[in-house]
Formats: C-alpha cells, sequence, structure tokens
C-alpha cells in the first residue's frame, strides 16, 4: 500500500513539472498554462492565500430548494455561538422532532434519528449530531466561478 501511494505521490509530483517549464518563458509568472484559480487569484501554486475574512451569513429565514436529491439543506439563519459539545446541543433546541412544533423550525428528518445499524433510536443519532458537518450557513457572495450545473426535477427532499 505504502510503495503504491508513493508511487502515486510521485506520478503526481511530476506532473506539473514539466508543461510548467516549458511555458515558463512565455507565460506570465502569475498564471502559469494561462490558468488562474479564481480563488487563489495570482498568487503561485506554492504560496499562501488569505482567504478573506467571514463576514455576516445570510438570515433572511428562507429556505432554499436543493440542488440534488438528499443535499443536506442550507442553514437560512446564523449559527453563531450556538453551542454544540457533549453536554448541549443548541440545533436540536429547535429542531428536534418534539421541539419543532413550538420553535416553528423544520424538524430533523427520520435518518437523523437512525444509527449505523439502521436501528431508530428515541435521540439523534451520533451519525448526525455535529450538524455543521453537513448544514452550513450562506455567506452573502457572489460566485467566484461559473457553474452550470442543473439539479434533477423533481427533486426528491427528505424522507
Ligand atoms: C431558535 C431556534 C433555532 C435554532 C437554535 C436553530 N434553528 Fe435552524 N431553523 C429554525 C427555523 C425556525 C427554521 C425555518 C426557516 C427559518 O425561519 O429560518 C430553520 C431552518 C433550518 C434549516 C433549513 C431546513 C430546510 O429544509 O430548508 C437548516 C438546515 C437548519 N435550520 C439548521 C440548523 C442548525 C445546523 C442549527 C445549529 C447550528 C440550527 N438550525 C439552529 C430555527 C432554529
Ligand atoms: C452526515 C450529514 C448530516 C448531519 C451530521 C446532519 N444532517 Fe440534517 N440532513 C442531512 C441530509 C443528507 C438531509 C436530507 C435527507 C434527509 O433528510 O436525510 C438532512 C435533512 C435535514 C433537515 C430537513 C428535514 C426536512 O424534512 O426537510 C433538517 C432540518 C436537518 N437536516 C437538520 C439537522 C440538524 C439540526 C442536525 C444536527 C443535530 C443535522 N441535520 C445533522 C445530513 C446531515
Amino acid at each position: 500500500m505504502r510503495r503504491l501511494l508513493s508511487l502515486l505521490l510521485a506520478t503526481v509530483l511530476s506532473l506539473p513539472a514539466v508543461p510548467m517549464a516549458q511555458t515558463a518563458a512565455s507565460a506570465p509568472a502569475s498564471a502559469p498554462l494561462g490558468l488562474t484559480d479564481a480563488a487563489r487569484g495570482p498568487t503561485p501554486i506554492d504560496g499562501t492565500t488569505k482567504p478573506p475574512r467571514l463576514t455576516n451569513s445570510v438570515n433572511d429565514d428562507r429556505r432554499l430548494p436543493r440542488n440534488y436529491d438528499m443535499q443536506p439543506p442550507v442553514v437560512p439563519h446564523r449559527v453563531d455561538g450556538y453551542q454544540i459539545d457533549k453536554n448541549f446541543n443548541k440545533c436540536m433546541d429547535c429542531h428536534a422532532r418534539d421541539k419543532a412544533e413550538f420553535s416553528g423550525a423544520v424538524p430533523v428528518s427520520k435518518t437523523h434519528y437512525i444509527d449505523r445499524n439502521g436501528r431508530v433510536l428515541d435521540r439523534i443519532s451520533t451519525r448526525r449530531y455535529f450538524c455543521q458537518q453537513c448544514h452550513v450557513s450562506q455567506e452573502p457572495v457572489a460566485p467566484i466561478t461559473g457553474n452550470r450545473f442543473q439539479g434533477l426535477t423533481p427533486q426528491r427532499t427528505t424522507p
């Protein structure tokens, strides 16, 4: 396995060397091969970029349609400072199935109560405990690259 990995690594490492050497004279240093990565800007590939700070996430409470089957819905509200640790899960304060009627939040789906052996639990499954592994709030920024992805229709939302 290790041998295979180092072989692969060696192959990957050696790949860019050839074309870059060929174009080094003609292409500007910031855009080898004429490719620019919108996320990196002119920072060379071996440099480290400074990502912009996150600002205020979208908090308009409008649930967004899903782009593909089984996509975890994105979070349409701010989640700053919500405590999620072994003692407490703030998200479940509103999103637990028995709290949703009171809180007005979308209850987590049944899948979130199923453990890895397929057993249905009376509490959130540990597989789904850290909500933000899968659900993220959105930053109000323009996409940095174009995207022609088209979702499937009709979409299935949730079991
Ligand atoms: C104070 C109650 C409350 C808390 C706490 C809360 N939410 Fe929400 N959430 C809501 C409500 C209400 C909605 C329905 C849309 C809206 O009004 O924002 C919602 C919507 C959502 C949705 C969209 C669901 C869909 O199908 O579109 C996701 C995902 C979500 N929340 C995730 C989270 C996560 C993750 C946390 C914890 C980090 C969290 N929420 C904490 C109340 C809450
Ligand atoms: C491992 C990924 C993952 C984790 C962790 C996770 N979810 Fe989800 N969630 C999903 C997926 C995928 C869906 C859509 C399919 C489904 O419902 O199973 C979903 C659906 C939802 C929905 C929409 C339900 C509906 O009926 O439309 C809500 C609300 C939600 N999750 C909240 C949460 C909260 C709150 C937590 C943390 C306690 C959480 N999720 C943890 C993946 C995850």
